[in-house]
């Protein structure tokens, strides 16, 4: 095997089977994810041969379209969207089995048009074909799409087998704990957990699965992988775009929601769980959910363990750009958070007393999520009397995107005479290790569903355990409406009250 081909012996993380014949239904098929990632991500699975022979797409909306212009609608999304061009003899194997139909969320006779049709499709082809709903429309109509879905027969269709019908849900899944639970009890009254596919499209991106590559393919990392020898882990998901034109939407979430309770808490539950004991769905996801309990309730007061804040107009890229309440669609008295920090406390054996710092907000200088587990520094007795030798301490940073990679800060002699120190980097890089042609995270998920596997996906009660760390704080901030809100320039590294956060600790925030 050459040298940098990847590796196929992570069994749960890459199963090659074939996925069985499959509808792929969406739901939401005239929406702005549709176009851009997920019919782009049917067509680059296609293009790489990981679609099964027998493939089919329906799109299911309110819109009242035919199935040619819904092929123009899916072509036209492929065109602008893919990361691949668009080649007329892949796009034509899915366009000759692309159909759509049209119906209310919340009318049951339109699932059963939709019963029917998959009927009509299996009996042309002679076989069963496995039914795998997409469910990327608003929140707001989640409970019926999944009530229609049990209510006509869908969602039992070929129960307990492998090709049973399987259900994506986008986010978000809730807005609270409280409906949080209520989805979940809806979907749980009309499908088995093991049919669920709750999405994050972060457990997609190539580099986050490389973070469980990373600790448990090394034997190196493990041993060190403790409070023992960590001082802190920071998480930090930083964004250039400011809210764009979804203050709809945007004000509504807010941060927390948005950006924090999932991805960044993915990105914290791989880093701290424990080593599961295989790479199964359930082993894996079990582990996660038990770090995630493990993790102490907040301070939710200002001074505590939160901060939150909004951006004010500044400069990006030399450019200047509005502050949050100037955005079209924000209120000026909007209580909505673009900015939040927090620190956390994981109370078991492996992480007592290591604090994990987590940000996330937009309008950041830069565009860069990364994970830096900051290491314990040596102790100062040969190295200390001199000024020039204050040391760095050791850390380790995933950078999931952009430019994707791992580095390693090392104290290193500086050549000469004097002994001198400066802490240098060793860097590993996808692109130029791997080259750049990477698969967007949704091709991953939506060909992991197809072979039904959910290693990638969160499970109930993952989604529950994050809601009910952050509730509290959604309700405090809910209450103070803008009080006690901080600000931050646009193109700043976020608002100083984060800072004390971290200045208790004598740590401070990287910038990346
Ligand atoms: C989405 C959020 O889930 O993730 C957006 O709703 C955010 O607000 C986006 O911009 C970031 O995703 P990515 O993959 O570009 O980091």
């Amino acid at each position: 095997m050459a040298e940098n081909q990847h590796h196929p012996f992570l069994h749960g993380l890459s199963k090659h089977r074939g996925a069985p014949p499959t509808v792929v239904v969406i739901f939401g098929a005239s929406g702005d994810l549709t176009a851009r990632k997920l019919i782009p991500a049917v067509y680059n699975l296609s293009y790489d041969n990981l679609l099964p022979a027998d493939f089919f797409l329906i799109g299911f909306g309110r819109s009242e379209i035919t199935d040619e212009a819904f092929r123009v609608v899916a072509s036209d999304a492929v065109k602008q969207f893919s990361r691949r061009e668009l080649q007329t003899d892949v796009w034509n194997r899915i366009s000759a089995h692309t159909t759509y139909v049209s119906g209310g969320y919340d009318d049951k006779a339109a699932f059963d048009r939709l019963y029917q049709h998959i009927s009509e499709i299996e009996k042309k082809l002679g076989r069963e074909v496995q039914p795998l709903f997409y469910i990327s429309t608003p929140p707001s109509v989640f409970q019926s799409i999944i009530t229609n879905l049990g209510a006509s027969g869908l969602a039992s269709k070929y129960l307990g087998q492998a090709h049973q019908a399987k259900v994506i849900i986008e986010k978000p899944f809730g807005r609270d704990l409280d409906s949080a639970r209520a989805l979940n009890t809806t979907i749980r009254s009309h499908f088995e957990e093991q049919q669920v596919y709750r999405i994050d499209h972060y457990l997609g991106k190539e580099t986050v699965q490389d973070l469980l590559v990373q600790r448990f393919a090394n034997s190196i990392f493990e041993p060190l992988w403790n409070r023992n020898f960590i001082e802190s882990v920071q998480i930090t998901v930083a964004e250039e775009v400011g809210v764009e034109a979804r203050a709809g939407y945007y004000e509504q979430s807010g941060c927390l929601r948005d950006m924090i309770q999932n991805h960044t808490m993915q990105l914290l539950a791989l880093t701290a769980m424990e080593p599961p004991v295989s790479l199964d769905a359930e082993a894996v996801r079990d582990e996660k959910v038990k770090v995630l309990r493990a993790i102490q309730p907040l301070n939710v007061q200002v001074g505590g363990d939160v901060t939150r804040a909004q951006y004010t107009d500044g400069m990006i890229g030399g450019v200047p750009v509005k502050g949050y309440l100037q955005e079209p669609g924000v209120s000026p008295k909007s209580g909505t958070e673009t900015y939040a920090a927090i620190r956390l406390s994981i109370n078991n054996w492996r992480w007592q007393g290591v604090p994990f710092y987590l940000r996330s907000g937009k309008r950041f200088p830069r565009r860069v999520t990364e994970i830096a587990i900051q290491f314990r520094k040596p102790p100062g007795t040969l190295f200390a009397q001199n000024k020039h030798l204050d040391l760095a301490a050791n850390t380790l940073t995933f950078q999931i995107q952009p430019d994707e990679g791992l580095s390693l800060i090392l104290n290193g002699k500086i050549p000469g005479l004097e002994t001198r120190i400066q802490p240098v980097k060793m860097n590993f890089r996808y692109a130029t290790t791997f080259g750049s042609n990477t698969p967007e995270a949704y091709e991953r998920l939506v060909l992991d569903a197809m072979i039904g596997d959910g290693t990638l996906f969160i499970r109930g009660d993952e989604a529950e355990t994050s809601w009910k760390l952050y509730t509290p704080v959604l309700d405090f901030w809910k209450s103070q409406g803008q009080k006690g809100m901080d600000q931050y320039p646009a193109g700043s590294w976020g608002p100083t009250t984060a800072e004390t956060l971290l200045s208790t600790n004598q740590h401070t925030w990287r910038e990346p």
